[in-house]
């Protein structure tokens, strides 16, 4: 089997800043709240007019530039993404159109906050197997268009943005191991109920705001803490290593004391940790994304460095990912 390594990263967060004291004006919450609660001060907004594909589509030009690489030359994108701009086409569509990759296999995943660890390990399978030469991977969210402003349960905790990586085959290191999965019998801890086939769109789906999404953010606390040290664990000793091997914990960025919990359980000291949960919020399937990308910028991510991908979701779904950068 071939060594697989993201050989670029990307990321493309909308202007808009959205702050904790703005918030504090539209709903009865506070800084104080949502900073010891979760670490957010603020979070991004795409305009109106933006949708998911055109934050992807920045993202991945970032991506592909930086692996040195031309949009023509992209052979598989896989786009995870919980709010698509439509339910179809598919949004990796869109991109692929907007980027003029003809050649290119588009398709979409939906995995929510895993959604990006899902889409590096299923492009990973096929460069492996040498289908692909190579392959852009993109986590790209919307999550203001379906977040019920009027909540402020769920309202403090969002925002939109998109992150990429083109992976493609390494002489060396690349993805030592990964682990994923999934548990069905939860689907009613984290949902957009209406729009499906389950309840299409109606004047009584608008009424009943099923168009927004709904969050049982305590029990999904734990079961967070829980899988996300799971997913670590099996995926680190799948690769024949030990935690303190880990040089950097880039998780999905839903909840600062989810993190740290996670991190203390694995014994990881602060500074072997990346949080940018702080600018952005959670952006579900772009957090993992856009923190891998800042962390490389930030050059938290050295050549020979071992980094621990680690992420949850509506699903639920979990995945973790060991990557020798
Ligand atoms: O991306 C993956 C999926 N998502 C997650 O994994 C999210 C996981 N859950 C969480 O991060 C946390 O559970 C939350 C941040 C959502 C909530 O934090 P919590 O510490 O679990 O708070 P809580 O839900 O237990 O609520 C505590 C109190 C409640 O008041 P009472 O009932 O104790 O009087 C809430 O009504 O905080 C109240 N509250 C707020 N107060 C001010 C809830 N939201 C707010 C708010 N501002 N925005």
């Amino acid at each position: 089997m071939k060594h697989i390594g993201i050989i670029g990263v990307g990321e493309y967060l909308p202007e808009k800043r959205l702050t904790n004291a703005d918030l504090e004006k539209t709903i009865d919450t506070s800084d104080e709240w949502i900073t010891t609660r979760t670490g957010i001060k603020e979070r991004r907004l795409a305009a109106k007019a933006e949708a998911v594909s055109d934050l992807g589509y920045k993202a991945a030009l970032e991506a592909i530039k930086s692996a040195k690489l031309k949009p023509q030359d992209i052979e598989l994108i896989i786009t995870a993404t919980i709010t698509p701009d439509m339910s179809f086409p598919s949004t990796a569509c869109f991109i692929q159109s907007n980027l003029g990759a003809k050649q290119a296999v588009a398709f979409d995943i939906s995995a929510a906050c895993s959604g990006f660890i899902y889409g590096l390990v299923l492009a990973q399978q096929f460069l492996a197997r040498g289908v692909y030469k190579n392959a852009l991977v993109i986590g790209a969210e919307k999550l203001s268009a379906v977040t019920d402003w009027n909540d402020r349960n769920t309202c403090v905790l969002f925002g939109d943005g998109a992150g990429a990586a083109v992976l493609a085959p390494v002489s060396s290191g690349g993805i030592l191991s990964s682990y994923l999965g999934s548990d069905g019998s939860y689907t009613d801890l984290l949902m957009l109920p209406g729009g499906g086939s389950r309840n299409p769109a109606s004047s009584h789906t608008i009424e009943k705001r099923m168009h927004y999404m709904k969050m049982q953010g305590n029990e999904l606390f734990k079961l967070a803490v829980n899988l996300m040290s799971h997913a670590a664990e099996v995926a680190i000793e799948r690769a024949g290593l030990k935690p303190q091997d880990i040089s950097l914990l880039v998780p999905h960025q839903a909840n600062t004391r989810i993190i740290m919990a996670v991190a203390k359980k694995l014994h990881f000291p602060a500074d072997k940790i990346f949080i940018n949960i702080q600018k952005y919020g959670n952006m579900s399937s772009a957090s993992a994304a856009t923190a891998l990308c800042e962390a490389v910028k930030e050059g938290r991510v050295k050549k020979g460095d071992i980094i621990l991908l680690d992420a949850f979701g509506a699903g639920l779904t979990w995945g973790a990912c060991v990557i020798k950068w």
